[in-house]
């Protein structure tokens, strides 16, 4: 969608994948959902520096709604969990410098239950333009998918009527059998196309072969205000190793995925934390050229995603690098990359740097080896930045 808006994937925290529709909050006041737990995890998003790396929509999911519209027909929140209202809750995240999202539905209901948008579009758009929101995912659960291709154009078309600039994140494609992305992509910023994610690693593996197996249609799509979104990153939760962690980072940074956390910020472990907050991979992620990578090699459970970033110079790209392993024997694969074998064919090479343990391996011609050991489960990350331009960027260097 040309709004403006999303030139990079959009980065931020979203409530699902770790705290679902859990409103006993009589029981459970700390993890509930309620404006409680929002600002809890906004605070937590300034004062950790995940707003400084870059991390700044704060968005509720299913659940935070009244069973009914209010005499008006508008929206309300459920009023023992939101007792402030929607808009105090959009002020707090504008007061720490944060955007504010919102989660509703094309159909009748929610996925949740809870009232959907359909025969409302215009009400609905108007009421979040009203309570200031920045982002809004639009669910389709309990609509017909063959609606859709002209019910999310419309309520996209009222969000635009509003005036207030909203990014629009679409499940349409994820509803629909062969969803027509030549009618999705002007209309969404960012779209799921796939399984909802679970707290697993067979959850991760299934979304990256998803992409992988489908980059051929998928990837082409992607570019700066529109997306694909292969859903939340589930970093730091119950589900993933540290090694297994770092796979969806880095797939999820090559994918140029948007990076919607979905973790308790208040327990999260530091080692969890950096990981979400290394620079050089949000870099990759967030580069202004907005190309989707794939997987071009994968052999004897040895996978090399790579992407194509900035800077260029003439034909050549820079790119990013990742390197899988998703062999199970418990000891560590040497894999042997020969730039020239995945693409990187500039003949003067590239200026390598591996992204997560900053170890820099230096100047790689096309047809050089370089040998990198990857853990079981794990994946390495790479930059690959074109020579000359990266040794401009690097005063003081005696070339
Ligand atoms: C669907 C979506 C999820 C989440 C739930 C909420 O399953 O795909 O991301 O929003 O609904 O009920």
């Amino acid at each position: 969608l040309d709004n403006g808006l999303a030139l990079t994937p959009p980065m931020g925290w979203l409530a699902w994948e770790r705290f679902r529709c859990n409103i006993d909050c009589d029981n459970d006041p700390d993890n509930c959902i309620s404006e409680h737990l929002f600002m809890k995890m906004a605070d937590h998003i300034v004062s950790d520096g995940y707003l400084a790396a870059g991390y700044d929509v704060v968005s509720l999911d299913d659940c935070w709604m009244s069973h009914q519209r209010d005499n008006n027909g508008r929206l309300q929140p459920d009023p023992q969990r939101f007792p402030s209202g929607i808009k105090a809750l959009s002020d707090y995240m504008h007061s720490k410098g944060l955007k504010f999202g919102i989660y509703e539905d094309y159909g009748n209901f929610t996925c949740g239950g809870y009232p959907g948008i359909l025969g409302h579009l215009e009400t609905d758009a108007q009421t979040f333009a009203d309570w200031g929101v920045d982002y809004v995912k639009l669910d389709g659960c309990y609509a017909n998918p063959d609606d859709m291709d002209q019910g999310y154009p419309m309520f996209g078309q009222y969000l635009n009527e509003t005036g207030r600039p909203m990014v629009y994140s679409c499940s349409w494609p994820d509803y629909q059998q062969n969803p027509n992305y030549n009618l999705i992509v002007p209309v969404c910023n960012l779209w799921r196309n796939y399984a909802d994610i679970q707290d697993s690693w067979a959850s991760v593996t299934d979304i990256m072969d998803h992409y992988a197996d489908n980059q051929d249609q998928l990837s082409p799509l992607a570019g700066p205000g529109h997306w694909n979104d292969p859903d939340m990153l589930i970093i730091g939760n119950f589900g993933l190793s540290y090694e297994q962690s770092r796979t969806q980072m880095a797939v999820w940074a090559v994918l140029a995925a948007p990076l919607l956390m979905s973790v308790d910020l208040r327990t999260i472990r530091p080692e969890y934390r950096d990981i979400l907050l290394n620079p050089a991979v949000i870099a990759v992620n967030q580069d202004p050229l907005g190309i989707q990578g794939t997987r071009v090699s994968k052999a004897n459970n040895i996978e090399i995603w790579t992407r194509p970033i900035s800077p260029v110079e003439g034909d050549d790209h820079s790119f990013a690098v990742a390197i899988l392993n998703r062999g199970e024997g418990g000891t560590p694969a040497d894999v042997e990359l020969e730039p020239g074998k995945v693409g990187l064919n500039a003949v003067n090479g590239y200026n390598m740097t591996d992204l997560f343990d900053n170890v820099a391996h230096g100047v790689v011609k096309p047809t050089d080896t370089i040998t990198l050991q990857v853990n079981p489960s794990a994946a390495s990350i790479l930059s690959a930045l074109l020579l000359a331009l990266a040794l401009e960027s690097l005063p003081g260097d005696p070339l």
